[in-house]
C-alpha cells in the first residue's frame, strides 16, 4: 500500500476536456449542482426521465428502517419493457441491440425489435414452465445473446435471476442453487473458449444430482451441438421457444419487486447472495451508464467486456445499456484467441467508441506491448473505462494514450457488487481527470472516508470508504439474511454502509482506491474470499491446515497464494507426490479455476496470534518477498523463522 501512496502523493498529471467534448457532452455541471439542492428529488427527476413507469410513484425514499431502503416504492414499472418494448414503440426497432460476436467468428446483429420478440418467447416459455413473480431462476451460460435474453425473460414476468458465473464449478453452482431454492436452471451445452469446445451441462446435472434439489426443469441452448446427456427434467431451449405464442404483454410489478440475487464472495466461506430490485437499480444504472459513459444512443457503440456471470455484466451489458437504447458489442470469447489483437479487431470491425474493461485486461496488453493495438484502427474509440480493481497511473496512461490516441477521456469507476451500479467516476466533459485516482462520488451520491471512530478524515489523509446516505441501486438485503446483511455493512458505522475499502482524499479532495481492507481478495477484478478458499483447500484429505493470502501481482491485482499444513498421516503420501498441484486442481474443481492458487506453499506451522488468529500480514509478507513485519504478537514469535527456512 505504501508504494501506491507514494505514487498517488506524486501524480501531477491532469487532463482536462477538450472544449468540443465538454460542450456535448451529456453530462453538465449542472447535475452536480441539481443533486447538491434536492439530492432525493433528483433521483426522483432521473427516475422519471430515463424510465417508463406503468404507474408514476409519489414517494422517492423511504429510509424509516435503516438499512432497509425502499425507493419509488408506490410506483409500478417493467424493467424488461423499459429496456425493450418502449424503444420498439419509440421507432427505434431497426436499431441494432446487440453486435454479437462469438469465440470461432460466429457473429449476429440483432435489433430491438429482433431482442423484444425474442425476449417475449422467452417469458411465455418460464410462464408455460410453471414460473411464476418472485420464483428464482438460475442462469448458467456463456456469453451468448441466449444469456441476455433469458435475463430478460425472467425480469420481463417478475421473477428473480440468479446469474451464476460459467467458469464457476458444479459445486458452486448447487450450494448458489441451493441458497435461493430455484425453480428453473438454464444453461446451454456447451461453451468455446480459447479455441475449444467445454461442456457446460455436466456441471448442472452434478449440481442436480442428489434429486432432493428445488428445481423442476432445466432448459438447453444448444451452442456447440456436443453431445449431452438427457434427463427428464430437460428441455431444449429452441424446441420450447418454437412451442409458445409470439405475443408477451409486460405486466407492472412495484418498483421493489426483487429482480435478481448475486453471489459474491465476502470473509466469511459462504458466498453472499445480494438481493437488488427493480426501479431504483434500474433508474442508477441508467443514469450512470448515460453520464458516466457519455452515451449518445444514436452513434454510438458500446462495449463493455465484463462476462454477465458478474456484476459490471449485469448493470453494464444488460440493464444499463438496453434501458438506454444503446447499440453495443456481446463478446464471446478472450482478448487472446485465437490472436492476441482479437479485442482491437472487434474494436475495428464495429467501430467501437465507448470500451469498459478492467485494469487487469490492460496491464496484460502492456505487457504484450503497443504494437499489437498499433496494428488496428482504434480511432472510433472516444472514451474509456476502467472498473474493478484500483488502476495504477502507469496503466492508465497506456490506455489513454495507446488505446485511447491521447484522446478519449479515461473515467476509472469504483462500485460494488452490493452498491448495484457506479458511484465514484469522473464525468467525462466535466471533470478534470487524474491518472490513478476515481475521483469523485457521482451526483446524488454521497460518500466519506472515515477513521475507524467515524470521523471523517481530511485531505491529505486515509481512512475507510463509507456511502453515508441511501442510493438507488444500493442493495436491499443478503438473500436469507438479514442479520449478514446488518452486520457486514451496517454495524461498523451505524446507518452508514462500511464498503470494505481503503481510501485516500488527495489534497484536492479527491478519492484513491487502496483495496480492500478485509479478507477478500481482488484477483483480476474479480472477488474471491480467502476463507472460502482455505475450507476448501482443508477439505482435502492430505490438509490438516491452510492459510490463504492475496500477494501482489503485477498483472492480476493480486493472486491467490496458499500456505498449507499436510497431515502428519499423508507426509508419505505427500513426499512423492506433486501435492501441490493436486491442491491447486482440487480447488480450482471445488470452486472454479478463477481460484486456483497462483503459488501453494507445503509449511510446517502457521502464524498464529494468542487467540488463535492466523496472521496473514505476515504470510502476505512472505509470499510478496518482503521483510517480515512486527511478530510481537505471535503467540510463538519463532514460527516465521522456520517457515521462511523451509521455504528457503
Ligand atoms: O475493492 C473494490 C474493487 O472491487 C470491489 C468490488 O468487487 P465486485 O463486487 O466484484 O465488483 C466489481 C465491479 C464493480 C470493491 O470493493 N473495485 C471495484 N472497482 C474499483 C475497485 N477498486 C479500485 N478502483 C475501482 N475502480
Amino acid at each position: 500500500m505504501s508504494v501506491q501512496i507514494d505514487h498517488l502523493l506524486t501524480e501531477s498529471r491532469r487532463f482536462a476536456p477538450t472544449p468540443e467534448f465538454a460542450a456535448a457532452a451529456t453530462a453538465q455541471p449542472q447535475l452536480y449542482t441539481d443533486a447538491a439542492a434536492d439530492r432525493l428529488g433528483f433521483w426522483a427527476d432521473q427516475a422519471r426521465e430515463l424510465l417508463h413507469w406503468h404507474k408514476p410513484f409519489t414517494k422517492t425514499l423511504d429510509w424509516s428502517n435503516p438499512p432497509f431502503a425502499k425507493w419509488f416504492e408506490d410506483g409500478q414499472l417493467n424493467v424488461a419493457y423499459n429496456c425493450l418494448d418502449r424503444h420498439v414503440l419509440a421507432g427505434n426497432g431497426d436499431r441494432v441491440a446487440l453486435y454479437w460476436e462469438g469465440e470461432p467468428g460466429d457473429s449476429r446483429a440483432i435489433t430491438y425489435s429482433e431482442l423484444t420478440a425474442e425476449v417475449k418467447r422467452a417469458a411465455n416459455v418460464l410462464t408455460k414452465l410453471g414460473v411464476e413473480a418472485g420464483d428464482r431462476v438460475a442462469i448458467y451460460l456463456p456469453m451468448i445473446p441466449e444469456a441476455v435474453i433469458s435475463m430478460l425473460a425472467v425480469a420481463r414476468i417478475g421473477a428473480v435471476h440468479s446469474v451464476i458465473f460459467g467458469g464457476f464449478s458444479a459445486e458452486s453452482l448447487r450450494s448458489r442453487i441451493d441458497d435461493a431454492n430455484a425453480a428453473l436452471v438454464i444453461t446451454a451445452d456447451g461453451g468455446y473458449r480459447k479455441g475449444k469446445v467445454s461442456a457446460l451441462k455436466p456441471a448442472v446435472d452434478a449440481a442436480l444430482a442428489s434429486n432432493d434439489s428445488s428445481v423442476t426443469n432445466v432448459l438447453v441452448v444448444k451452442r456447440t451441438g456436443q453431445d449431452v446427456e438427457w434427463n427428464d427434467r430437460d428441455l431444449w431451449w429452441h424446441d420450447e421457444l418454437a412451442s409458445v405464442d409470439a405475443e408477451h404483454e409486460a405486466q407492472p410489478f412495484p418498483a421493489e419487486n426483487p429482480l435478481f440475487i448475486l453471489y459474491t464472495s465476502g470473509t466469511t466461506g459462504k458466498p453472499k447472495g445480494i438481493l437488488h430490485t427493480s426501479g431504483g437499480y434500474l433508474t442508477q444504472s441508467a443514469f450512470t451508464h448515460k453520464s458516466v459513459f457519455d452515451l449518445k444512443p444514436e452513434t454510438d457503440v458500446y462495449w463493455c467486456t465484463a462476462d454477465v456471470g458478474w456484476i459490471t455484466g449485469h448493470s453494464y451489458v444488460v440493464y444499463g445499456p438496453l434501458a438506454n437504447g444503446a447499440t453495443q458489442v456481446l463478446f464471446e470469447g478472450t482478448p487472446d484467441s485465437p490472436h492476441p489483437g482479437r479485442w482491437w479487431e472487434v474494436i475495428e470491425k464495429y467501430k467501437v467508441s465507448i470500451l469498459y474493461t478492467a485494469p487487469t485486461a490492460i496491464r496484460t496488453f502492456m505487457k504484450l506491448g503497443r504494437q499489437i493495438p498499433q496494428e488496428f484502427d482504434l480511432t472510433s474509440l472516444r472514451l474509456l473505462g476502467s472498473v474493478g480493481e484500483p488502476i495504477n497511473p502507469e496503466a492508465w496512461m497506456w490506455y489513454r494514450e495507446v488505446i485511447g490516441g491521447n484522446v478519449a477521456p479515461v473515467v476509472d469507476t469504483w462500485w460494488q457488487t452490493e452498491t448495484g451500479a457506479i458511484m465514484v467516476s469522473a464525468l467525462p466533459g466535466v471533470t478534470v481527470t487524474k491518472p490513478g485516482s476515481a475521483q469523485v462520488a457521482i451526483p446524488g451520491i454521497n460518500i466519506e472516508i472515515l477513521d475507524d471512530d467515524g470521523n471523517a478524515v481530511g485531505n491529505g489523509d486515509g481512512g475507510l470508504l463509507v456511502v453515508s446516505e441511501p442510493w438507488p441501486s444500493m442493495l436491499r438485503g443478503i438473500w436469507g439474511d438479514p442479520e449478514r446483511f446488518k452486520e457486514t455493512y451496517w454495524d461498523k458505522f451505524g446507518d452508514k454502509y462500511f464498503a470494505g475499502d481503503g481510501a485516500r482524499l488527495d489534497e484536492d479532495g479527491d478519492i484513491w482506491l487502496l483495496g480492500r481492507v478485509d479478507d477478500v481478495m481482488n484477483v483480476s477484478g474479480h472477488r474471491l474470499s480467502t476463507a472460502e478458499i482455505e475450507s476448501s483447500l482443508v477439505a482435502h484429505p492430505l490438509t490438516a491446515e491452510a492459510a490463504v493470502v492475496g500477494a501482489a501481482d503485477e498483472t492480476t491485482g493480486q493472486a491467490v497464494v496458499a500456505f498449507v499444513i499436510i497431515k502428519a498421516s499423508q507426509e508419505d503420501v505427500a513426499s512423492h507426490e506433486d501435492v501441490s498441484a493436486i491442491l491447486r486442481a482440487h480447488v480450482a474443481q471445488q470452486i472454479g479455476a478463477i481460484a486456483r492458487p497462483r503459488q501453494i506453499f507445503i509449511v510446517n506451522e502457521l502464524p498464529k496470534t494468542r487467540s488463535g488468529k492466523i496472521m496473514r500480514r505476515l504470510l502476505r509478507d512472505v509470499a510478496e518477498g518482503r521483510e517480515i513485519g512486527d511478530t510481537t504478537t505471535l503467540a510463538d514469535t519463532s514460527v516465521m523463522q522456520i517457515i521462511t527456512d523451509k521455504l528457503k
